[in-house]
């Protein structure tokens, strides 16, 4: 669907006019969420029409049993699911006897739908003509709070335009939800409990198998024209459903609004005896706050986001309504307060993917949580996955591995692996390097060597350890090489020799020796604690460098190109450029082995690794490989043009950068990959701000210092970002004349542009 209802703007995402086609579309853009919960963009009244209902709390998750045809040894018992949630925000509307439901009316006008970026609501507003001839008047705001993330606020107003009229409005919580994927009609959840106390309510289920519970809560407050009004309502309980009725009477041009407050409490962070007590707490919190002070936190909180995190492009609003998009899904998908969430790669938006993670949040999402956040978010993220080592250890020793081998796995919940596609279960292990990757990347970003002896070390020995045994030694070749893997291209699987694969694979081992080394020398505890804990003797040590040292690449002499796997070159190398357009996306269009025989590549692989270890390389190396792999990469991975956007921008070919950045910024305001209606590509977004700070911006981290190399898309007249790094707050303007530096907070600090050294000192704008 080409979403090009989507009005542009600076700071909103805004629909106009009432198209029931857009429907799904637009209940993932116009999606809103806090980190501990999240939800599609659905109406509170019914809709009759083709919606897909979706309500999400963070690490909430059913272990659906895996059913597959040929049962391979190893497959995980189950394939993790996000569940939709019971319902809190529901509140059906009566009107003389006709319910409300826009499927249905007569005539829908000025229909208007905003994303408020800036302030973090939802809002809605039209003219609604009932079969009943009675027209009213609507809007409706929405938010999840940022700052008590149990809790949501609705405001519903009616005003019935040309004659009085009488309003029911029916809040309501139901539990009676189902998931749009489940198989076979699967019911996820247990309703126990429900209790009432006198306009409070509240459900209580738990999941099945995994045993969440959730205490679903509402009350609400009805208004005439802004003044409050005392009404009991009348209550209905059922089984799953608990509805409150507020029947009143309203003159024609009367406004009358609900403020409907609701949420979760969850026993991941309570107990849960005391779920509905704490329930009743946010709900009197609420109502003694009311709507509009909760709406000014609310505002006070995304403008503290937006502080650090903006990014201001001028001269293209279609390019600044994408990266605001981008940055604020992020932060609506994870704030950081909890080392027990993640990123999912659909966020609080859709089904897909499960909400669970993947490699994503090391190699995309981090870089982008360090610098618009403060460094403990950066480091929870890497906790996530130090607290489930002892999991990944596991996961390794039933497909064979030994000694503290760690695998981690490529989709997870809990730390266990919960995905099961043999090609990529068993294969796409390139996950691990990831992992060992963002724990450098943290220490190179914010120079916080402390991780590493506390956490870090031990998930790098686990991950050398499975290097280590994952390679074997080939007679033919002398050397060692890694059989049987899918690099980040999944169309092709089952491959020898990935290069990216092969060169995390030999870094990890590189980087945990470093490491081991230097503890030993300047941690002297932790290296005795660490040592006694993994049973690590020099003996291994010396192991695993023998096949490090002696790691096979695949390489073609005569392209000078390292070759994405042995067979690469074997291939029938045609470019993208030949494909037709009525074939693409060729996984939608073509059968599964003609997609692996073919050379068309999913998303950046060598280059992937390029990006990863550009020092490693020269500028030519880097333009030979770009030149090479680029012509038959299809991009049909979101995760894809942000890392062709980066090397584009870094070898100076400024209209391919710009044209990747459009693509990832806009992917699903703009639907490329024909699929928005399932839910946001939340991880790709991090690309997208990579794209410009480390794309554009140039930004790196070299010998210990901050630089960039700016540079500015035609199509822009300027734009500037922020990053928080090493205690400071660094401000970066580019126009077409010159670059700017501000050193906003913190103390002075020596940074380089295009190699040149500049000195920041407080307050001081440097223009170069
Ligand atoms: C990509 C993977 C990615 C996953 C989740 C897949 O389509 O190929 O690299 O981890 O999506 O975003």
């Amino acid at each position: 669907m080409n979403l090009d209802y989507i009005i542009p703007n600076n700071w909103s995402i805004i629909e106009e006019g009432f198209d029931p086609k857009h429907i799904k579309a637009s209940e993932s853009i116009f999606s809103i969420g806090n980190g501990a919960m999240g939800q599609r963009a659905n109406f509170e009244e019914k809709y009759s029409g083709d919606t897909f209902q979706g309500s999400y709390i963070g690490g909430v998750y059913y272990p659906d049993k895996t059913r597959v045809g040929w049962w391979k040894n190893g497959y995980p018992e189950y394939f993790a699911k996000v569940l939709n949630a019971p319902n809190w925000i529901g509140i059906n509307i009566i009107i003389n006897n006709e319910e409300l439901d826009l499927n249905k009316c007569k005539e829908v006008l000025h229909f208007k739908r905003e994303l408020n970026m800036k302030e973090g609501w939802l809002s809605r507003s039209f003219i609604a003509t009932l079969q009943n001839n009675i027209q009213i008047k609507v809007e409706t705001k929405r938010f999840l709070s940022m700052d008590l993330d149990e809790l949501g606020a609705i405001q519903y107003n009616i005003t019935p335009l040309n004659s009085n009229a009488n309003i029911t409005y029916i809040p309501y919580i139901d539990s009676n939800i189902k998931n749009e994927d489940s198989n076979w009609d699967d019911q996820f959840w247990e309703t126990y409990q429900t209790e009432n106390n006198k306009n409070e309510s509240f459900l209580l289920s738990k999941t099945l198998k995994t045993d969440f519970h959730v205490c679903t809560y509402m009350s609400s407050q009805i208004y005439l024209n802004a003044k409050r009004i005392n009404k009991e309502p009348k209550i209905n309980k059922e089984e799953k459903h608990i509805s409150h009725s507020y029947s009143l009477s309203v003159n024609q041009r009367e406004t009358i609004s609900i403020h409907k407050y609701g949420g979760y409490t969850v026993n991941r962070n309570h107990k849960k005896e005391d779920l509905i007590t704490i329930a009743k707490n946010n709900l009197n919190e609420a109502k003694k706050t009311g709507f509009s002070k909760l709406f000014e936190n609310q505002k006070k909180a995304w403008s503290a986001i937006w502080e650090t995190a903006d990014i201001e492009i001028k001269g293209d609003i279609k390019a600044q309504q994408g990266i605001r998009f981008n940055i604020f899904q992020l932060n609506q998908t994870y704030t950081g307060k909890d080392a027990g969430l993640n990123i999912g790669p659909k966020g609080f938006t859709g089904e897909k993917y499960g909400g669970s993670t993947y490699w994503d949040t090391e190699a995309y999402c981090l870089p982008f949580y360090m610098a618009t956040k403060n460094q403990k978010v950066a480091e929870n993220l890497l906790t996530y996955r130090y607290n489930h080592l002892q999991k990944a250890i596991e996961n390794a020793q039933k497909l064979g591995f030994k000694n503290g081998a760690a695998l981690y796995p490529m989709v997870t919940m809990n730390g266990e692996e919960c995905h099961n596609e043999w090609e990529i279960t068993f294969e796409e292990i390139h996950r691990n390097g990831a992992i060992a990757f963002a724990i450098y990347n943290y220490h190179r970003y914010t120079n916080d060597y402390s991780y590493i002896p506390k956490k870090g070390l031990e998930v790098l020995i686990g991950i050398a350890r499975f290097w280590h045994q994952r390679a074997n030694f080939s007679k033919a070749k002398n050397q060692y090489v890694i059989l049987g893997v899918t690099g980040p291209n999944e169309y092709e699987n089952n491959v020898n020799n990935n290069w990216y694969t092969n060169y995390l694979a030999k870094w990890c081992i590189d980087y945990a020796i470093e490491n081991i080394n230097k503890i030993k020398e300047e941690y002297n505890t932790d290296y005795t604690r660490i040592l006694n804990k993994t049973k690590l003797s020099n003996i291994e040590i010396t192991k695993w460098k023998e096949v490090a040292d002696n790691l096979y690449f695949p390489y073609s002499k005569e392209l000078e190109i390292y070759l994405q796997q042995d067979g690469f070159l074997d291939k029938e190398l045609t470019t993208v450029a030949n494909l037709d357009k009525s074939e693409r996306p060729i996984n939608q269009k073509w059968s599964w082995d003609r997609i692996l025989r073919s050379p068309y590549i999913k998303q950046a692989d060598v280059l992937q690794g390029m990006y990863f270890f550009e020092d490693h390389f020269s500028n030519q190396q880097i333009k030979k490989h770009f030149d090479f792999y680029e012509p038959f990469t299809v991009h049909e991975s979101s995760l894809s043009p942000c890392v062709h956007s980066i090397l584009a921008s870094k070898l100076n070919k400024k209209e391919q950068a710009y044209n990747f950045y459009l693509r990832t910024s806009r992917l699903d305001l703009d639907d490329y990959n024909h699929e928005v209606e399932e839910g946001l590509h939340i991880t790709s977004m991090a690309g997208t701000w990579l794209s410009i700070v480390e794309g554009f911006g140039g930004m790196r981290i070299q010998n210990n210092q901050l630089s960039f190399a700016t540079k500015i898309p035609e199509q822009w007249s300027s734009y500037s970002f922020k990053i928080n790094f090493r205690n400071r707050v660094i401000q970066v303007l580019v126009n077409k004349e010159h670059t700017s530096f501000k050193l906003l907070k913190g103390a002075s600090l020596s940074i380089t542009n295009n190699n040149k050294l500049i000195e920041l000192t407080p307050n001081n704008l440097i223009s170069v």
